[in-house]
């Protein structure tokens, strides 16, 4: 399929893989927010420091009391509308940070229109959303908050709700000099977020010098993964949120999926600039295994289904069906541990 697009591959992808180096120098600008994370694998002699991906810190640096009432407002209702729906709702910690619903649904059983990512590990995201929309976690919970399809609200909705909760105005009064406003709610809730890590997956411990912690097949399958290009666009601390790329590079995903919608624009969105039509960021690939269906759209059912789909529409590829089980053998090893506890 595709002979002259094929023939085209080699250049496609030495432009992926400068992009990737040029965005690679931008994780490093924004995967940081102020001073919170140390991420320290540069102090680890065992570290594979030249692989694509990087382990997650074990440990992340945070105010405690802000994380205890994120954590409660992330858990709340009363910041919906009608009281019906938290944040949790469609981003369940028992469900590995989303709701494995292909489309989200919101107050009153409104349909969003794209798939909810997960909020673990969301802190490393370079941006927030599908098309990078916010900047931050603290500008993006203005998303959920207002969208018609989601919460349906408005700050002053929520803060004559909240304030009358003595708790809550107490815990604002003793974390924050202004006390509880919107500013201060979007700060507590992404400092709870930035908690949500899942660290030392079985791939993490291998990255950091345990030879053991995978076996030969997922090896092989990491090994795929590189050799194919996979890691050209997911890489870095999440094996993917570092960069914004076209979903169908080498075949038109969306003509063969039809049913065009606004959502499927991407990054156009935002930009409005030709070149970012059906551009999104690139998700990661952290706990993937565990949080189907997959795509913006929520179309592949299967992990095994989402790669396929990638290596024919990002890397014109047709993987034979050993080198898609054993790529995904090794995706499952990137499932992590959330040791927050719930609450
Ligand atoms: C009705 C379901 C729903 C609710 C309620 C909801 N979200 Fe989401 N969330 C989504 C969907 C869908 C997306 C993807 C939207 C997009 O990219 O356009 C998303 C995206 C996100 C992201 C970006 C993750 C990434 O990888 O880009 C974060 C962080 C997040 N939500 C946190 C929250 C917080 C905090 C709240 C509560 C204030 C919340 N969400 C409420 C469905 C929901
Ligand atoms: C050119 C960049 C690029 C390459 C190469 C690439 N991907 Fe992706 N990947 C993306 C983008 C962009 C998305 C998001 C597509 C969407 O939903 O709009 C994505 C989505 C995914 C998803 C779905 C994640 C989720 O949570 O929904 C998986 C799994 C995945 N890629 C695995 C792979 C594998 C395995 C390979 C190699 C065979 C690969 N990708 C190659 C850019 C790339």
């Amino acid at each position: 399929m595709h002979r002259i697009k094929q023939s085209l591959l080699p250049a496609l992808l030495f432009i992926v893989a400068g992009v990737a180096a040029i965005n690679g120098l931008s994780l490093l600008r924004h995967a940081r927010p102020a001073g919170l994370i140390d991420v320290g694998t540069a102090a680890e002699p065992d570290a594979l420091d030249d692989e694509p991906i990087h382990p997650l810190p074990r440990k992340i640096d945070l105010d405690p009391q802000k994380v205890v009432l994120g954590r409660r407002l992330f858990h709340d209702s009363q910041l919906s509308a009608d009281n019906s729906i938290s944040c949790a709702s469609c981003h369940n910690l028992h469900r590995n940070g989303a709701d494995n619903r292909a489309i989200s649904v919101g107050v009153a059983g409104a349909k969003g229109d794209v798939n909810a990512p997960t909020v673990f590990n969301s802190g490393f995201n370079f941006r927030q959303f599908w098309d990078g929309r916010a900047e931050t976690l603290e500008d993006q919970v203005e998303g959920p908050i207002h969208h018609p399809a989601e919460m349906a609200t408005d700050w002053p909705q929520i803060l004559e709700k909240l304030r009358a909760d003595s708790g809550y105005t107490a815990a604002f009064s003793s974390i924050y000099a202004q006390g509880m406003n919107s500013r201060t709610i979007k700060d507590a809730i992404a400092t709870f977020e930035r908690s949500l890590i899942t660290p030392d997956s079985r791939f993490d411990r291998y990255l950091r010098g345990d030879a053991n912690a995978l076996t030969a097949d997922e090896k092989e399958g990491y090994r795929l993964f590189k050799q194919n290009g996979c890691s050209s666009c997911h890489q870095g601390i999440l094996a993917g949120g570092n960069m914004f790329e076209k979903f169908g590079i080498v075949a038109d995903y969306f003509a063969d999926r039809g049913r065009i919608a606004k959502s499927d624009l991407g990054r156009f969105n935002v930009t409005g600039q030709e070149t970012d039509r059906y551009k999104f960021k690139v998700p990661s690939l952290r706990n993937v295994a565990r949080t189907a269906p997959y795509f913006h759209d929520g179309s592949a059912q299967t992990l095994k289904e989402a790669v396929s789909v990638m290596a024919r529409y990002q890397l014109g590829r047709q993987l034979t069906a050993r080198e898609l089980d054993l790529i995904v053998q090794f995706l499952e090893t990137l499932n992590g541990e959330y040791p927050g506890g719930d609450p």
